[in-house]
């Protein structure tokens, strides 16, 4: 189960770097990141950029030199959040006049030069596009100007430059494979902030994936906010006008994570966001074929009313999805499936918001991440509808999804008992350090006894009991 909170709570504070520069410049960096794994993934990007003019890194934003804080748009309280961060980093320049501090990401894309103007909280703004502009930046910065760069790019995929890894666990890795979002969906801030939807080269691709593997890493999360419109066509052709011959001899997401999957059967590889409108049998059809591939599917339906639907943009119906799913179901019978639902859209009824009760009940989805909408400018809906749904029915609505989504987590974890699972181990268990936890193919947290197991092993568990949300068992085998 996943709210709101929970993915604040996922926010990485200071973040420690596992390359140190190789000429150090005597500078220290604290980096901090909020939003969706593609932030993450740009933090990296970020970290190497910096990380190869000198700079060092530090947990402990008092002593840092450079402070930058990567950004999340989507809704109004994750906004509000890093305002409050801001004006907390603006302290410090009491005792340490000479430290800068940068926004980055989507928040400083959407606002641009408001924050160096109107809200006078940081002295460089810099948006998703322009990362490889940041030395300059901070040179300018340094000098007392006001730096700012929010271009945003149809080509950038920053295909070169290998991330530094900021994940805590070293098994894990998040590999972007596309940037910006085409879709237009109406209450979304995505396409305003990161631009037009661009593949990235699968070869650079497969060579991240490569070298995650040999680092020891063991699995990898292919990202994009529409990976199933994944193409590339060489030189970074746009789809609409490709012939199709040309579309023919380019490489789609079925082919990419084909490519991926066969680095090595022991490379785990995981994928998000599937569109339900883009979702194709060939995807589902790889997924089966590969045993590395996981059984896991995100597929955010945001509402269970086709009306609602059609006034978010999503490009398909309650039917089309609910067909989606069967398809799912009979290709891959034991995926998990998870998604994102938003509560109380514009005019969403009282009925409409039973449909999306019984569209969660029809899927028995294994987590979800549930949210009420919160308008955004610029957007759709903010300039053709009413955001009429009163506040305290929003958060009523979302508590009744909420609370079938614990019931629905708990039936599914339940299911998972008797079973013998393949965990892939992460490290300790939150709980105690005789305990390991790792995930199974659907993604499901699983603890069992450390003995000689160590991070980064697969082991076969037999699920003995269970949580809500964990399932707890032995090796076996
Ligand atoms: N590309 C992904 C979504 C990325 S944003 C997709 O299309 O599914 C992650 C989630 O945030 C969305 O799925 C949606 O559920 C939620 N979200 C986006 N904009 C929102 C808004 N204005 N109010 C509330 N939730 C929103
Ligand atoms: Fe936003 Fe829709 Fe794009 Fe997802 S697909 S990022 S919800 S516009
Ligand atoms: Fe947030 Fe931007 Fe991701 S708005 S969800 S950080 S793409």
């Amino acid at each position: 189960m996943r709210t709101d909170e929970k993915i604040i709570d996922e926010t990485v504070q200071g973040e420690v770097l596992m390359r140190p520069p190789k000429l150090a410049n005597g500078k220290k960096l604290f980096l901090e990141s909020y939003g969706c794994q593609m932030n993450f993934s740009d933090s990296e990007i970020v970290a190497s950029i910096l990380i190869d003019k000198g700079y060092s890194t530090t947990q402990n934003y008092k002593e840092a030199d450079l402070i930058l804080v990567n950004t999340c748009a989507i809704r109004d309280n994750a906004e509000n959040r890093v305002r409050q961060r801001l004006q907390d980093y603006k302290k410090i320049k009491k005792s340490n006049p000479d430290a800068l501090i940068g926004v980055l990401g989507c928040m400083a894309e959407r606002l641009k030069s408001q924050f160096l103007e109107q809200e006078k909280l940081v002295d460089m703004v810099v948006g998703p596009d322009a990362y490889r502009d940041l030395p300059n930046l901070i040179e300018q910065a340094e000098t007392g100007q006001k730096a700012i760069n929010v271009i945003l790019s149809k080509e950038e995929t920053y295909a070169d430059i290998a991330p530094v890894r900021l994940d805590k666990n070293g098994v894990s890795a998040f590999v972007s494979i596309m940037r910006g979002c085409d879709n237009m969906c109406s209450f979304c801030v995505v396409p305003f902030t990161r631009g037009r939807e661009r593949s990235r080269d699968p070869q650079s691709i497969v060579k991240e994936c490569k070298e995650a593997f040999d680092a020891g890493y063991r699995e990898v999360t292919l990202l994009g906010q529409n990976v199933d419109s994944y193409l590339w066509s060489g030189g970074g052709l746009k789809k609409e006008i490709l012939t199709e011959e040309q579309k023919a001899a380019s490489t789609n997401f079925a082919q990419l994570m084909e490519m991926v999957a066969l680095i090595n059967p022991d490379l785990r590889v995981r994928f998000s966001t599937s569109h339900p409108k883009d979702m194709t049998d060939d995807v589902l059809q790889i997924m089966a074929k590969y045993e590395n591939i996981c059984n896991n599917i995100h597929l955010p339906v945001q509402s269970g009313s086709s009306r609602v639907l059609d006034m978010m943009n999503r490009g398909y119906s309650r039917e089309w999805y609910l067909e989606r799913i069967a398809a799912i179901k009979k290709i891959l019978p034991d995926c998990g499936i998870s998604t994102d639902i938003i509560t109380g859209f514009c005019s969403e009824t009282e009925d409409e918001h039973q449909e999306t009760l019984s569209l969660m009940r029809e899927v028995g989805y294994d987590y979800a991440y549930m949210f009420s909408y919160s308008e955004r400018p610029k957007t759709l809906a903010e300039r053709k509808y009413k955001d009429d749904v009163p506040e305290n029915v929003k958060n009523r609505r979302l508590s009744e999804v909420v609370n079938l989504q614990r019931e629905n987590s708990s039936i599914k974890t339940a299911q998972g008992v008797g079973k013998v699972h393949r965990v892939l181990i992460e490290g300790f268990s939150k709980k105690s350090e005789e305990m390991l936890m790792g995930r199974n193919s659907q993604n499901m947290v699983v603890v069992f006894p450390k003995d000689n197991h160590k991070k980064g092993d697969y082991v076969n568990v037999l699920a003995e009991r269970c949580t809500t949300s964990t399932l707890i068992g032995n090796v076996v085998g």
